[in-house]
């Protein structure tokens, strides 16, 4: 009712009628509209403020929550330039049993990306997480690589030219498991060695010549010796994989961010210099704040996840490598550290920038700041140097941007 109402009056008043015909209280129509302007500024979406400044934005999303809730799926479109596949294009999702594929669920996700003129990132090609039961055994009885190679090759080539970017690789580094290389000890590992990674960065490029190729990982912007050993080995793998002309475009850094885990701002931008040294764009990919030892009380729960977004984004966002910002969910209805399986506290988490009724909550006027704080930069182009509609030249092409 409120929207419809100020609408409509921005609409006369923006003809010119509202000065001759409409009681409007007797002030001109400059006035207003300005009063309008500065409202609509302040409610510009966030893919819209990020737009702005050259970075895409959006969210990960599961279908069925998409399909739910029609104001789930109208919100999700209005905030977001791209939507992410939480889980619909994983093994497990995809791979009911060896000689199946069921696209069932990203298709919908495409579809509806398609709808609303939202780019779609892929996630995630190979982990060692979310695999079907059936893989380890069939890995050891088949020739594993062929497994492998035809797997991505089948998945990635279904959505060639509609994918504006593959998570390719996902977490294969982990100090812990004490190999000199810092691999992570995995199926896909113990079964081709560790030029698995290289060879799913050149099926994935074969089979899509357009979407950008990333690899992504968690815990290395931060200061302790676990994460310090974690950052070396990543940056000893990007650079040994970019020195062999392996096609990996960007670096996904996941950003699964806790009050007390603090990020350190200044690893961060070394590591941002870092990537864009080797040639590598910035994704931040899985953002969201744990919110589960902060204190029970609401308004200071939120505040203090405001300001991690705030101070992590305003880091970030600093350097013109970072080309696309994901929040993991979007709502804290449909967040993972709200499923049963992940959540660690006794309350509802709220670590994302809607709350579950899809109120704005002030992690998102954080972000939102943060995004019209950020310096500009250029669009990034996909590898044929197309600038997607999706990065969101084309689908603010008609409004304030
Ligand atoms: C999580 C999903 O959000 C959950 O729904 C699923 O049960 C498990 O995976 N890092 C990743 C994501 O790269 O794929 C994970 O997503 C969260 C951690």
């Amino acid at each position: 009712m409120k929207l419809l109402t100020r609408r409509k009056a921005l609409a006369l008043c923006l003809s010119g009628a509202g000065a001759t015909s409409l009681p409007l209280g007797g002030c001109d129509a400059k006035p207003l509209r300005d009063v309008f302007d500065a409202v609509l500024e302040q409610e510009a979406p966030l893919c819209q403020r990020a737009a702005r400044k050259g970075v895409l934005y959006g969210a990960a999303a599961l279908s069925q929550h998409l399909s739910q809730s029609r104001a789930y799926s109208t919100v999700f479109a209005r905030e977001c330039g791209v939507l992410v596949s939480q889980n619909e294009l994983k093994w497990r999702a995809l791979r009911p049993s060896r000689e199946t594929y069921r696209f069932a669920g990203a298709d919908r996700l495409l579809s509806f990306a398609q709808a609303h003129r939202l780019a779609f990132r892929g996630h995630c090609l190979v982990w060692h997480i979310d695999n079907p039961v059936w893989l380890p055994e069939a890995l050891k009885s088949e020739n594993p690589v062929k497994l492998f190679e035809s797997h991505i090759w089948n998945v990635v080539s279904r959505y060639r030219g509609r994918m504006h970017s593959w998570d390719v690789v996902n977490e294969a580094i982990r100090v812990r498991d004490g190999r000199d290389d810092g691999l992570r000890e995995t199926i896909w590992l113990a079964s081709l060695g560790p030029s698995y990674i290289e060879r799913a960065f050149h099926i994935a490029a074969e089979a899509d010549p357009s979407a950008i190729l990333v690899y992504n990982d968690f815990d290395i912007e931060f200061a302790d010796r676990t994460a310090t050993r974690k950052r070396h080995a990543l940056q000893r793998l990007l650079e040994r994989l970019k020195g062999k002309d392996v096609p990996i475009h960007a670096l996904g850094i996941q950003a699964h961010l806790e009050p007390s885990y603090p990020f350190d701002s200044a690893i961060l931008t070394q590591t941002l210099d870092w990537a864009a040294g080797l040639g590598l764009r910035v994704f931040i990919t899985e953002l969201d704040v744990d919110d589960h030892r902060l204190p029970r009380n609401i308004k200071q729960r939120d505040k203090a996840v405001a300001d991690i977004y705030r101070t992590y984004l305003d880091a970030a966002l600093a350097h013109p490598a970072v080309a696309l910002v994901a929040t993991w969910g979007l709502s804290d209805k449909y967040s993972w550290l709200n499923d049963p399986y992940f959540r660690r506290a006794a309350w509802t988490a709220r670590p994302l920038p809607l709350d579950a009724y899809l109120h704005r909550k002030p992690a998102w006027q954080a972000m939102a700041q943060a995004f019209d704080r950020a310096p500009q930069r250029a669009p990034m182009p996909d590898r044929k140097g197309t600038l997607a509609p999706a990065l969101g030249a084309a689908q603010f092409a008609s409004g304030n941007t």
